[in-house]
This record gives structure tokens, sequence and C-alpha cells, in this order.
């Protein structure tokens, strides 16, 4: 490929820059100019430049961005960067079979579509085209409590297993009519969400704003920048936007939901093991070690240099599930390495979504899933009952 001015200041720039994440997701071979073929994509980091190419700059940073400068988004990826797995050079893995069983549910492989919001920002159909994708896949798909369709048409678009997932937000009431619908339309678990007790601030959001704002003239760039009331609690405002969304969220609300429904009910957002104490204590079904795709806590740890310390704390006694940063077979065989039963992807399903549709949030997970079956057969893994600790080295910094 020739080394056009535009490549030539994009890599001076990555260089400036210095950031292991803008060089971890740098792909020497992408063309920019071009809009590749579905069919030309190699990895789940290659759709996003095309779904950046296609969605607005705002819809792209609310999708691709995370809290403040975005420490524990790097932290994220690069904990997976820091292990290495240990190869096996002889071992009959002529079979792979990665399939398991999740809360009753039969999946072709340990690799599902996180609950993310919005998707109708990035495809007219939103959900439903996800759905498609991640059916035709084969693979189990969370819908978010704040999904831009309603739980019963997404239901109706595709016929794949489908979780719910739910936040409180103060109103019982909603949460409760949401985990109805969830129960009339087959949806096989509950999925609360437990760390967004506040909003939070985004470096990109921010600065997205004010963009659009000082394009809009200088009053509405006047209004963008004075302190903004808070639209969560009535009783108070706060100001710089701080919204407290779930403040008053109690471990009592695993009971009550309990009364709402016999589906399990996994707890996501737990990134400790006193947490994870907590949640077996109180009877959960399973934990998602989660910080939100790196979008709430400013510092939160990675969540792969927190799995194993909750797994130990869990103790075999419930299911523990993973996300954030997962973007390539071996991330999940690294994660399943470290005790976690199946992993989650947030951002790829949705960079494939908006870079092709269905089809694209259908090869996200293909890809993964291929990446994975050849990460078990050069570590002698013919199953994932073989996947133990010991095929994982782990040196963070
Ligand atoms: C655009 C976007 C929206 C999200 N919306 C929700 C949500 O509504 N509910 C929720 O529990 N998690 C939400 N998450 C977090 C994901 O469920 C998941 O924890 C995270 O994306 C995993 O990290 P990854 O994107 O690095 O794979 C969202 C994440 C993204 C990227």
């Amino acid at each position: 490929m020739p080394l056009t001015r535009r490549a030539a200041i994009e890599r001076f720039t990555l260089f400036l820059a210095g950031s292991p994440l803008l060089r971890g997701q740098y792909m020497s071979r992408a063309d920019h100019e071009r809009i590749p073929s579905l069919d030309e994509i190699a990895s789940v980091l290659e759709f996003e430049p095309v779904a950046r190419a296609k969605i607005t700059q705002t819809s792209y940073d609310y999708v691709t961005g995370g809290v403040e400068s975005e420490f524990s988004l790097r932290r994220n990826r690069e904990a997976f960067d820091w292990a290495t797995l240990i190869p096996r050079a002889v071992g009959d893995v002529a079979k792979i079979d990665s399939s398991l069983e999740l809360f009753g549910t039969r999946l072709d492989f340990p690799i599902f579509v996180a609950p993310t919001a919005g998707h109708a920002q990035l495809h007219n159909d939103g959900e439903q085209e996800t759905y498609r994708g991640a059916s035709a896949a084969g693979a189990l798909m969370a819908v978010s409590h704040n999904s831009s369709f309603p739980l019963d048409t997404i239901a109706k678009a595709a016929d794949g297993p489908q979780w719910a997932q739910l936040y409180v937000r103060r109103n019982p009431d909603t949460a409760r009519s949401r985990v109805d619908m969830a129960v009339d339309n087959g949806y096989l678990a509950i999925c609360l969400t437990v760390d967004t007790q506040w909003n939070s601030a985004r470096d990109r959001l921010t600065h997205d704003a004010n963009l659009s704002a000082t394009a809009a003239g200088p009053r509405r760039e006047r209004q963008a920048r004075r302190p903004r009331r808070s639209r969560g609690v009535q009783e108070k405002t706060y100001p710089y936007g701080l919204v407290p969304q779930d403040p008053d969220l109690d471990w009592s609300i695993i009971a009550k939901i309990r009364t709402w429904t016999d589906l399990p009910l996994l707890l996501k957002g737990i990134l400790t093991a006193e947490d994870a104490r907590l949640a077996v204590q109180h009877d959960v079904d399973g934990i998602i070690v989660s910080n939100h795709g790196a979008r709430y806590l400013a510092s939160a740890p990675a969540t792969f240099e927190v799995l194993e310390e909750v797994v130990e704390a869990v103790g075999g006694k419930l299911p523990v599930l993973l996300d954030g940063g997962v973007r390539r077979g071996t991330d999940v065989l690294k994660a399943l390495a470290l005790g976690a039963k199946a992993v989650a992807v947030g951002r790829p399903p949705l960079w494939g979504l908006g870079a092709y549709g269905a089809a694209g949030t259908q090869r996200v997970i293909e890809i993964l899933r291929a990446e994975l079956v050849l990460a078990m057969a050069h570590t002698g893994c013919a199953s994932l009952a073989a996947i133990n600790r010991g095929l994982v080295r782990t040196d963070f910094p």
C-alpha cells in the first residue's frame, strides 16, 4: 500500500500520542480511504473504523468512549495483553467442542452480546437488527434496559436466546413492568446492573456537546457552558451535570425482584471479592464481573485483573461471567482459564451493527468464536472443561 500524505500524518500523530490504546487499535494494513467489504474484515477491531465512517461522530464517541480520559478503557484491553497463553505441543485437538450450558440453555460457545443502550443510533432497526445478527451467529443477546425498541418488539425479530438487563432507577414499578414484559416474551434471565449509582463524565461527549454548541452559534454555546440541571432527582439539583441515577439501591432489591419472577437473576458490575461474597449471600444466580465497559468509575480496575479474586470469593457457588475489553478469541480463553464461565462483548457487536447491520454483528461473533477455537486448539483444549488456570501466565505490571 503506498504511503499517502494522510497515512503519514496519521502514523506520525499516533507516534506522538504514544497511547497504547491508539497503538493497540492501529491497523497497519487498513486503508481508510475505502470502506472494505465485510469479507475483507479480518478481526473484530477492524469493524470500528468502518462503523466510524458510517455513523455520526457523537454516536461513534458514545459507543466507543469511556469515562473521563479513558484510563480504564485502555486498561481493560491491556490487562489481556499482559497475560500469555501457554501452548501445548502435542494433543488430541482434532475436534474442538466449545459448547456449554448456562442457566439451562445450551450454547455453542461461551461468548454473548452484552446489554448496550440505544442501538437505533447505529441502525434504523436498532436492537432488532442486532438480535438478527446475534441469532444468526448462534449467540445469546442481553437487551439493555435502555433499548431503543421495547422488549416485545425485539423478541419478535429473531429466535435466539435473550436476557433482559434491568436498572431500578428509584422506580421499582417501571423495573417490575420491564421484568413482566421479559417474562411474557421468553427472555431467559434478568441481569440487574449495579454500577451506575450516579451518571459519569465522559470527556469525549463533553467535547462533542461543546463543538455542536459552538457550531449552533454564541447563544447556544453560552447555554451549553452553563452548569446543567439534574434530571435524575427532582428534590435537589446538582451543578456540572451530576445526576444521581440509582443512589439508594440496596441489597434488599434482590429479594424484591425474586418476588416478581423465578427467572435466573444475575448481578452485573461486580469488581471485588467483598461484593462477590455479598452477592452469594443474597442468593443471586450469577455474577458478571464488569466495569460497564469503563464508562462509570474512572480508574476502575480492568475486569480481567480482578476476575480471579472474584472467582475465588465465589468459590464455585455460582457462575462468574466477565465483560470488558474482550476483542480476541485469546481474550476469551484467558478469561475462561481464570475461571469465567462465559464472556460478553459490548462495543464490537455495535461496531458490526453500525458498519454492516445484522451481517456485521453476526460476523463479529463468528470471528471471535473462530479465534477461540484456534486458541483452544493451540493450547491443547478439546473442550471447555479442559481449560484450566495453568494455561495463562499473568504478568500485570
Ligand atoms: C454504548 C454502550 C452502551 C451501554 N449500555 C449499557 C446498558 O444500558 N446497560 C448495561 O448494563 N451496560 C451497558 N453497557 C456496558 C456493557 O454491557 C458492557 O459492560 C461493556 O460494554 C463491556 O465492555 P466492552 O464494550 O469493552 O466489550 C454499555 C456499553 C456501551 C459501549
